[in-house]
Parts: C-alpha cells; sequence; structure tokens
C-alpha cells in the first residue's frame, strides 16, 4: 500500500510486440519472478492476438491480463473494431485507454474516450485512461491546461462513485520511449494536479484513485519515481518486454 492506502500498480505495455507463441513462456517467466501476494497489482497490456494466450497463462495467478484499446460500443457495425463485452468474454480485466500513440497514430480522441472509459466500467474491465503534455504544451507552460482538458473530458461520464476505479496514467509524451524521465518532483506535481481534478468531482474518490506514472520506467529510476507521495505505480512500455524487468519494478513498488 501506499501511505495513503492505494495499492501500487505496475503494468507493463508491450505495444505491437509479442506473439501468440511466445507469450505463455512470458506469463510463466513473470509469475515466477513475482512476489504474487497482492500486494502490488500487476498487469500486462498485450496485443489482442496474445490477450487469450495470456489469461490463460496467468489463471490462477492475480496478474491482470488487459488490452490496448476497445471500441466504446458492444457490438455494431465497426469493422475491424474489439468491444469491451468481447474482451471480458475472453477473460480480460482491463484495457489501456487513449495512449498518446493512439491519439497520434489512430486519430483516438478525448470524445470517444469519454464513451470508451464509462462502457469499460460496465464491462468489468479496469480502465488505464493515459493522459500527458507534448515537449511543446510543456515548454508553453500549457501541462496543465492539457491534462485539465484530457482528465475532465474523458472522465465526464463517468458516475461519481465509479471514479475511483478508474486508473489514470500520466505520460508526458516527450518521456515516452526516449530514455528521457520526467523529474520525479515535476511528475508528482502533475500527477498532484490530476488528483485534484478528480477531487473537485469527488474528495473521497480523489483520495482513492491511483495515478500511475509512464514514460521510460527502468528498474534503474523506478524506485525514485514510485517513492514520490502522488506515484501510485507505473506504467512501463519498453522496460516490460523483459519479464525481469518488469517485475524489478513491480518489486520497486513495495513499500
Ligand atoms: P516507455 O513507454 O516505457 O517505453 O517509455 C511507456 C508507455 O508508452 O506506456
Amino acid at each position: 500500500m501506499t501511505p495513503d492506502g492505494r495499492r501500487p500498480l505496475v503494468a507493463g505495455n508491450w505495444k505491437m510486440h509479442g506473439r501468440v507463441g511466445t507469450t505463455s513462456a512470458y506469463v510463466q517467466r513473470l509469475l515466477e519472478l513475482l512476489d504474487d501476494d497482492g500486494t502490488v497489482e500487476t498487469a500486462v497490456c498485450v496485443p489482442f492476438t496474445a490477450l487469450a494466450a495470456a489469461v490463460e497463462a496467468a489463471r490462477g495467478s492475480r496478474l491482470l491480463v488487459a488490452a490496448q484499446n476497445m471500441h466504446q460500443e458492444d457490438d455494431g457495425a465497426y469493422t475491424g473494431e474489439i468491444s469491451s463485452a468481447m474482451l471480458a468474454e475472453i477473460g480480460v480485466r482491463g484495457v489501456v485507454l487513449g495512449h498518446s500513440e493512439r491519439r497520434l497514430h489512430a486519430g483516438e480522441t478525448d470524445r470517444a474516450l469519454a464513451d470508451k472509459v464509462p462502457a469499460a466500467l460496465t464491462a468489468g474491465l479496469l480502465p488505464i485512461l493515459c493522459v500527458g503534455e507534448s515537449e511543446e504544451e510543456r515548454d508553453a507552460g500549457e501541462t496543465q491546461r492539457r491534462l485539465r482538458y484530457q482528465v475532465q473530458e474523458a472522465l465526464e461520464k463517468v458516475p461519481t462513485e465509479r471514479l475511483a476505479g478508474v486508473v489514470v496514467a500520466y505520460e508526458p509524451i516527450w518521456a515516452i520511449g526516449t530514455g528521457q524521465v520526467a523529474a520525479p518532483e515535476d511528475a508528482d506535481e502533475a500527477m498532484a494536479f490530476i488528483r485534484a481534478l478528480v477531487g473537485d468531482r469527488s474528495k473521497e474518490a480523489a483520495g482513492r484513485l491511483r495515478v500511475l506514472y509512464g514514460g521510460s520506467v527502468k528498474p534503474e529510476n523506478a524506485a525514485e519515481i514510485l517513492a514520490q507521495p502522488n506515484v501510485d505505480g507505473a506504467l512501463v512500455g519498453g522496460a516490460s518486454l523483459d519479464p525481469a524487468s518488469l517485475a524489478e519494478i513491480a518489486r520497486a513498488a513495495r513499500r
């Protein structure tokens, strides 16, 4: 638990990496290395094709298997899309929403996210909502404005009593995959701001809300970031491709 009683979450985001053929071995290795006692919640966010294999390999453990996107409707004429109901049906328990790579390359919008976040909750999936400013926005002093818009828009249709069931990942875009990590104090400040935005709707939910940091988290820098008061875990990209690194970061989240 964090000092405020929130259970840390460390989630590995494989992005477009991983094959069905190697997924079981990865999950088995991760489970060998993890202290799977529930102190830290651990998740792997894998490509659609690897979800069933990951769910199967994680069966009987606490490891949460998550997708990296979903459509907001349950069914319909949306060729190429996958719904929350379809994910839940195969045993998936979480979903990454609004990752900056999807915002940049796949036309993900805050408007769509406003429907996706509540749809995920309704299907029983843990939504991991990604927000964060670009380098230009940071340099122009626009970080808080960007975060306010993203957080308020995406959570707009989430009923107040369900707000605490959302996980928000603060991922400054300039820190993703670049090896450049936000200064821990700067990250903490942005994350405190995100918590305060939720606090405008419900103080109680803000106290329970888990906010993760993402952007070049590695075993070497994890402890320092995770020690910040508003950091409740990490969303890990590149380093999560090695189960030993993800397990080490999860260990750093035990405090
Ligand atoms: P990174 O990615 O750890 O490779 O920087 C983080 C993310 O995009 O979630």
